[in-house]
C-alpha cells in the first residue's frame, strides 16, 4: 500500500515554487550557480520544511512536472533521485513518489516545557504564551468560590461531567454567541489539553489518521502522536491567510482521516483567523467526507484591534451538532492556572467523553470551577478579559516594535489577536537561533516543535507575554544569536547571560 496521504498536482506545486524566496536558494547555492535538477530539489525540499508541502503527500509524475516548470524531465528525474537519496522523497512502482522526511531527522519536535519561573533567572523566557493572573479578579473569584463551597462540602464532590451552575453558564455564553446551547452539551475539562485527550481516547484508535493545521499548537501535536495518531499536515494558506479550503478538501478525500483538529481563532502559533466562508466550508468538506473536525477556541477572546469583528463561531454552521466538536479554555481568557477547559458538543456524544472519564482523570476539581462559574455570573470575566487583551496588545506591540528595530530582516504579519507571533527568521535556522538564544539568555521555541516532522525549519514563535525594556532586550538577544548562527560561531564562545533586571 502506498505511503502517501496527500497529493499535490503539477500546477499547483509549480506555482508554491515559483512563489519562494530567492534567499533560501541562494543560501543553499553559497553564491554559487546550480544545476537546475539541483535547483528543484532544494526548492521541494524547503517546501516540505516549511510544511508548505505536507509530508507524505504524493507528487506529480515527472512529466506533469517538467511541463508545470518548464524544465525537461530528465531535470526532475535527476530531481528526484536527489530527493530520494537524502530521504526527503520515497516511491514505490505503481504508487508514484511522495514526500518525506529524513529517518533520524534531529530536529526538536516535541512540544513545549515551560521553564519553572524560580528556576529563570535572567533567563528571559518565551517559552510559554500565557500571562500571569489578572488582579484583583482571581482573588475576587476565589473568595467567591470559597463562599459557594459549603453547599458542595457535604456531596462526595465527584462531577465527572462538570458542576451543574458552570456546565449552565458555560452554556448560556454560547447561546449569548448566537449558539443555542444545552448545559447537556457541555462537559467541564482539566484545560482544553484534557479536551483534546478526551475527545481522541473516545474518537480515534491508535494508528489513524488526524488531519492538523500546518503549523500548529506544539502540545497537541504531541499529544496526539502520544495517541498513535497519525498526523496529516494540512499547510494553511499562503500568506496566512486562513484555511486552503481546496486543500483540505482534497485531504479530507484522500486521506480520509479520522478526525480533524483546527483553531480557527487567533490560531497558535501564526495568529491566523479564518474567515466565515471558510468556516462554513470546512464543515461541509468534513461532513461530506465524515471526519469529525474539533475546532479549538481556547484563543478565541484574545481580540486584541478593537475593529475585529469576529466570524461566527465554526459551530454555527454545524446546527444538527454531528460534524463538530468545540473546545474551549480559560486558560488564556483569564489564567492557565486554574486549569479549566470544556467541550461543547452534541449531548451524546457528551455522554459517551462523561463515561470514559471514569477511567481518565475522574473530574476536575470543584474549587476552580466554582471560581470560574462566579467570575462569569459576576460580569467579573468580561473585566479580566479586558485587562488581558490590554496587556497582550502592548506586549504585541512592544515586541513588533523591537524586531523590527534589530532584526529587520525577520518577517512576520502582525496578528490581529492572540498571543503568538511566528517569525521568518531571515533564511537562519530556528533551531540553531534556540539553540543559541538559550545561551544568550533567552528561550524560544523553534519552528519545527508546531510542525509535522521536522518542518518549519525557518522559523520561532514568540508569545505577548513581555513588554518594553524586556521586550527590547529579548529581540535585542535574538539579533545577537542571529548573528552567531550566521557566522557559525559556537555560542558557548559568546559569554555567559548578563542579569537582567526590569
Ligand atoms: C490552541 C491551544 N490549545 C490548547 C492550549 C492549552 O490550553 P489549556 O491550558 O487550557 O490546557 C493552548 C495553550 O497555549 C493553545 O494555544
Amino acid at each position: 500500500m502506498a505511503q502517501w496521504t496527500s497529493a499535490v498536482g503539477a500546477p499547483q506545486l509549480a506555482r508554491l515554487l515559483r512563489s519562494q524566496d530567492p534567499r533560501a536558494a541562494e543560501l543553499t547555492a553559497n553564491g554559487r550557480k546550480l544545476p537546475a535538477y539541483r535547483g528543484l530539489a532544494d526548492g521541494v525540499r524547503l517546501l516540505v520544511l516549511e510544511g508548505r508541502v505536507p509530508v507524505a503527500a504524493r507528487l506529480p509524475a515527472e512529466r506533469e512536472l517538467a511541463a508545470a516548470v518548464g524544465v525537461s524531465r530528465t531535470t526532475v528525474a535527476a530531481a528526484y533521485e536527489a530527493l530520494r537519496a537524502e530521504g526527503f522523497l520515497e516511491s514505490r512502482r505503481g504508487s508514484g513518489s511522495w514526500t518525506a522526511v529524513p529517518a533520524g531527522n534531529p530536529l526538536p519536535t516535541r512540544g513545549l516545557e515551560p521553564l519553572p519561573p524560580e528556576a529563570a533567572g535572567s533567563m528571559i523566557d518565551l517559552g510559554c504564551a500565557a500571562l500571569p493572573a489578572p488582579e484583583p479578579w482571581l482573588t475576587r473569584a476565589v473568595q467567591g468560590a470559597m463562599a459557594d463551597l459549603p453547599l458542595y462540602a457535604h456531596t462526595h464532590g465527584d462531577y465527572p461531567a462538570g458542576l451543574p451552575v458552570l456546565r449552565q453558564a458555560l452554556a448560556d455564553r454560547y447561546t449569548a454567541r448566537g449558539i443555542p446551547t444545552m448545559p447537556e452539551q457541555i462537559m467541564v475539562t482539566t484545560g482544553a489539553m484534557g479536551a483534546v485527550a478526551a475527545i481522541c481516547r473516545l474518537c480515534t484508535s491508535p494508528g489513524e489518521r488526524v488531519a492538523v493545521d500546518s503549523p500548529s499548537y506544539a502540545n497537541i501535536l504531541q499529544l496526539m502522536r502520544d495517541a498513535g495518531a497519525r498526523l496529516v499536515p494540512v499547510g494553511l494558506g499562503e500568506r496566512l491567510a486562513g484555511w486552503d479550503i481546496p486543500v483540505w478538501r482534497q485531504v479530507m478525500r484522500d486521506a480520509a482521516p479520522r478526525m480533524a483538529y483546527v483553531v480557527a481563532d487567533f490560531h497558535n502559533p501564526t495568529g491566523t483567523l479564518a474567515t466565515e466562508d471558510q468556516r462554513r466550508r470546512l464543515v461541509d468538506a468534513a461532513r461530506s467526507a465524515g471526519t469529525l473536525l474539533v475546532v479549538d477556541e481556547t484563543m478565541t477572546e484574545i481580540v486584541l484591534d478593537a475593529d475585529t469583528e469576529l466570524p461566527r463561531p465554526v459551530c454555527a454552521f454545524d446546527p444538527a451538532g454531528s460534524a463538530v466538536i468545540t473546545v474551549g479554555s480559560a486558560s488564556k481568557a483569564f489564567w492557565a492556572g486554574m486549569r479549566i477547559g470544556w467541550v461543547r458538543a452534541a449531548p451524546d456524544i457528551i455522554r459517551s467523553l462523561v463515561a470514559a472519564r471514569a477511567y481518565s482523570d475522574l473530574g476536575s476539581p470543584v474549587l476552580e470551577q466554582l471560581a470560574i462559574a462566579s467570575l462569569l455570573e459576576s460580569g467579573g470575566w468580561e473585566e479580566a478579559v479586558g485587562i488581558r487583551r490590554e496587556q497582550a496588545r502592548e506586549n504585541r506591540d512592544a515586541i513588533v516594535e523591537a524586531l523590527q528595530r534589530h532584526l529587520p530582516d525577520w518577517e512576520f504579519s502582525v496578528p490581529r489577536g492572540g498571543l503568538t507571533l511566528w517569525v521568518r527568521t531571515g533564511g537562519l535556522s530556528g533551531s540553531r537561533i534556540a539553540e543559541a538564544g538559550e545561551r544568550l539568555g533567552v528561550r524560544v521555541p523553534s519552528g519545527p516543535r508546531f510542525g509535522v516532522d521536522g518542518a518549519f525549519e525557518g522559523f520561532v514563535r514568540l508569545p505577548f507575554t513581555v513588554s518594553g525594556a524586556v521586550a527590547d532586550e529579548a529581540v535585542v538577544r535574538l539579533a545577537h544569536a542571529a548573528q552567531l548562527v550566521a557566522t557559525g560561531v559556537a555560542p558557548a564562545e559568546a559569554g555567559a547571560p548578563h542579569a537582567f533586571v526590569a
